[in-house]
């Protein structure tokens, strides 16, 4: 996000251009100016999504200053500095749709928190709908529960996109334990039966947080006992999401009930992950003609064959030969790599970075973000360019 810096103050600035590094992701200034009489020093290089503007000094100056720039970036939100003194300043910018105010003098950590706050909401505001995906077991051990947790914390890693990953096995979920070994404080059920009151402060306190943009709602340890998780529920959880992440995963595991349609229902993509055996083709020829019945696009199912092995008797295009669809995305069969990241609680991409499974992973973020993904030629090019510079 694209900051603007209005400030007669260069300690100020300095400080606020700081703080702004340092956020994940961070926040770029694109310009720091002081306020000028008619607001035009204002004028930054690209449209800012946030403006930092210190009101204090003339306030009959600060607010026509403010009033332009407001006029020229409606959509951005502001974070305003001001003495405490002036109520009268105060209300007229909250009316010119100032929401966040800092008081001077500057509390260093009560800035950082007014930062972290008003990006948020800037970011919310510009952002579009999430995409909500679906990793579908075609059958027990197809590894959905491995690719939707490891796809999540790609999204997020490689990505850089906001990400929650909901664990929807209500019976036994074991999602969180695949990405860390920490013991979620609050569960889906626990969410479930706080419905009433859900709102994006509810949501963030009930995940488990891998990375600053990554959390995981968890199942129930146990199988979820008085049914507290309704079809509603899962709908109100996934509307709110999307407001507010770029990416939902959702491991719906293998069960065909109430709760995985309506999660079906709200998806933007339906990921059924299969092996190369007749088995799987046969429950993936099935799955696909009950997702045909309940009306969902062929386009909108990507289908994942994991364990990818070239060496299998049934080859990939048998696969895709029998189920009448495409193999959109391929994990290869690594066990070692498979194995010692569940075992660990550490996703793939941290334990084993270069290794296959990794590849293929990134391939799929690839495709879903249309992001330019680092890969090994970029390493490559990085340490010739290194070692040319060095020669020069
Ligand atoms: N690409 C892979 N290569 C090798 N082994 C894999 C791979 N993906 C998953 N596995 C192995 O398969 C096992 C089952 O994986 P996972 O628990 O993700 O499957 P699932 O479909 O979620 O199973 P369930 O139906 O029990 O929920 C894991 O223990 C893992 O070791
Ligand atoms: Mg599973």
């Amino acid at each position: 996000m694209n900051a603007l810096i209005v400030s007669p103050d260069t300690e100020t600035r300095a400080v606020i251009q700081r703080l702004c590094a340092r956020r994940t992701p961070p926040i770029v200034v694109t310009k720091e100016v002081p306020p000028m009489p008619g607001g035009d020093g204002g004028v930054a290089l690209a449209v800012p999504g946030l403006i930092f503007f210190d009101a204090r000094g003339d306030a009959a100056m600060a607010l026509k200053s403010l009033e332009q720039l407001v006029t020229r970036y409606p959509k951005a939100m502001i974070l305003l500095l001001a003495p405490t003194h002036s109520p009268e300043l105060l209300i007229a910018a909250m009316r010119l749709g100032v929401r966040e105010v800092v008081a001077a003098p500057l509390n260093l950590l009560e800035l950082e928190q007014a930062i972290d706050r008003v990006s948020e909401r800037a970011r919310s505001a510009a952002r579009e709908e999430g995409k909500i995906l679906s990793v579908v077991s075609s059958k027990g051990g197809s590894g959905a529960t491995f690719i939707a947790t490891n796809l999540a914390y790609a999204l997020a890693t490689i990505g850089q996109k906001k990400t929650l990953l909901i664990d929807l096995n209500l019976q036994f979920g074991d999602a969180a334990i695949f990405l860390s070994d920490a013991r979620p404080a609050m569960t889906m059920s626990d969410l479930c039966a706080e419905i009433g009151r859900l709102d994006e402060q509810l949501l963030e306190s009930s995940l488990l947080n891998i990375e600053p943009n990554l959390g995981v709602l968890a199942a129930s340890p146990s199988p979820d006992p008085d049914d507290s998780v309704r079809p509603d529920h899962v709908a109100a959880i996934l509307a709110l999401a999307k407001k507010h992440y770029d990416y939902v995963l959702l491991d719906v595991g293998r069960q065909v009930n109430a709760v995985t349609i309506r999660a079906l229902d709200s998806s933007d993509l339906i990921m059924p992950v299969l092996q190369q055996s007749l088995p799987f083709l046969r429950n993936g020829q099935r799955m696909l003609e009950m997702y045909s019945t309940l009306g969902y696009r062929r386009e909108n199912i990507r289908q994942i064959l994991n364990r990818q092995d070239e060496d299998s008797p049934i080859t990939v295009g048998d696969m895709e030969r029998g189920l009448g669809h495409r193999i959109a995305f391929q994990i290869p069969n690594n066990f070692d790599v498979a194995s010692a990241s569940i075992n660990q609680g550490e996703p793939v991409l941290k334990l084993a970075r270069s290794s296959n499974l990794s590849k293929g992973l990134i391939e799929i973020v690839r495709s879903l973000t249309d992001a330019p993904v680092p890969g090994a030629k970029s390493i490559i090019r990085r340490l010739f360019v290194r070692n040319a510079a060095m020669t020069d």
